[in-house]
């Protein structure tokens, strides 16, 4: 594909990298410079990290490998490489501070716009359709999720605000839809900034399944709870008993209760606490959680491929489409991304962004805990480089689908893939149930 064939390429992907230095710097700016570097959870870095990290990765991608320029300062390349030291060790190291990380990102970004009005968007994998680009835009906006679990895990003063989600809504009609069984399109060959673990397209066959009308909410995780679900080990996988014994966890992460022992249910969310409000999909629990509900609920996690077949396929077609509604790109009317709220909205919210058998949130609101392993598709090959998705493939790593209301639009489809450890809890994770017909 040409440029000439893509009018409006490069203000797209100029347009991706201001609103993601926007995000930037709206999780960054409230934040007084000892906030900045401080390490407000081992399983963080400290902000400031993730500020020049973000610079360090578009140095390194679109003025290193696109543009063949040397490094503008080599010896913090290893700093800021993720591989070198774990999060935890990171408030050790001799970062850039907040001023000289701001200075830094920014000083690449210029470059990297006199680059984007220069190069063409063609030639070389990384250059068709912009592909560096959008892989740095969505690197950056990935980063902001983790940037804003940060602000999750910080202890004082709330800094952040948004709008409280006032979303389209519809009591959905049926708690469950069935979805037909047979071949579908899993996958993506076509999608421009798809990153490597979502190609390439390719079939797949499922036997019919029942899955859930919209995600898990609290009042129903509540109940498992209440049912005493914490404490009954038939639940549990062997690894997920072990955690939630070892570390007390009777609840999702951020919840407590008012009194003693049946009280109400609070939540602590971006320094404000609040009772836990029934009709929002849950948040913030473990894959371990998750399975452990679905089981004592008679039910299961969907597969991955169940998960994707559910968001694309279109029975009338046979198509897959790029989102649940098709293939137009997310309004606001269809889901609940890009930190436009910093929660998830009710159960039922966004109609407009149902599939065609009505499946609905599929996209937005809460990360979404799949029953699989992350592995590559038939025929993946790593690109552009194997520590985005090859290095964690394996059994060691949940897949987890559709995005949170932290996901940017740019980094949110249909197939996108995420994953983490089954004992994550801090990531805006939730789930949704199925089971064999
Ligand atoms: C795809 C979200 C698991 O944050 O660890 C950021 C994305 N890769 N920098 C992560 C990523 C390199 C990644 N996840
Ligand atoms: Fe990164």
């Amino acid at each position: 594909m040409t440029t000439e064939s893509h009018p409006g390429l490069r203000e797209r992907a100029a347009a991706a990298l201001t609103a993601a230095r926007a995000r930037t710097a709206a999780l960054t700016d409230p934040v007084t410079d000892q906030d900045l570097t401080a390490q407000h959870s081992p399983l963080m870095s400290p902000l400031v990290w993730d500020l020049a990290h973000i610079g360090n990765q578009e140095e390194l991608w679109l003025l290193g490998r696109v543009a063949g320029r040397e490094s503008l300062h080599p010896e913090i390349n290893p700093l800021y490489d993720a591989f070198e030291h774990p999060r935890s060790e990171r408030p050790k190291l001799p970062l850039l501070g907040p001023a000289e990380a701001r200075r830094y990102a920014a000083e690449v970004r210029g470059r990297v716009f006199d680059l984007l009005e220069r190069t063409p968007l063609e030639g070389s994998a990384l250059l068709d359709d912009g592909f560096a680009f959008g892989m740095i835009a969505q690197h950056e906006q990935q980063h902001d999720e983790t940037m804003l679990i940060t602000h999750q895990l910080r202890r004082g003063e709330p800094v952040l605000t948004a709008p409280e989600p006032e979303a389209p809504y519809e009591a959905p009609l049926v708690a469950e839809v069935l979805v037909p069984g047979g071949p579908f399109t899993m996958g993506t060959s076509t999608e421009p900034w798809s990153l490597d673990n979502e190609r390439p397209a390719h079939p797949r066959d499922t036997a019919p399944f029942w899955i859930d009308t919209v995600p898990v909410t609290n009042a129903a995780y509540e109940a498992f709870i209440a049912d005493g679900g914490y404490r009954e080990p038939r639940w549990w996988a062997a690894a997920g008993w072990r955690q939630i014994r070892e570390h007390h966890i009777e609840a999702p992460l951020f919840w407590h209760r008012e009194g003693p022992e049946d009280g109400q249910w609070l939540r602590r969310r971006f320094g404000v606490t609040e009772p836990v409000p029934g009709d929002e999909p849950v948040l913030h629990v473990s894959w371990y959680e998750a399975d452990a509900y679905a089981r004592w609920a008679g039910r299961r996690l969907p597969t991955e491929t169940e998960w994707e077949k559910a968001a694309r396929h279109d029975p009338a077609t046979g198509r897959s489409t790029r989102y649940p509604w098709g293939d137009a790109d997310p309004t606001p009317a269809h889901a609940n991304l890009g930190q436009r709220h910093l929660r998830p909205a009710r159960a039922g919210s966004y109609p407009a962004g149902a599939s065609p058998l009505g499946v609905r949130q599929l996209i937005g609101d809460v990360w979404e805990w799949t029953a699989s392993d992350f592995l590559p598709y038939p025929g993946f090959r790593a690109f552009p480089y194997r520590e985005y998705s090859e290095v964690f493939f394996g059994p060691e790593h949940k897949v987890l689908r559709g995005g949170s209301f932290a996901v940017d639009p740019v980094a949110c489809r249909g197939t996108f893939r995420n994953w983490d450890l089954p004992v994550r809890r801090q990531i805006f994770s939730g789930f949704r149930t199925a089971r064999d017909v």
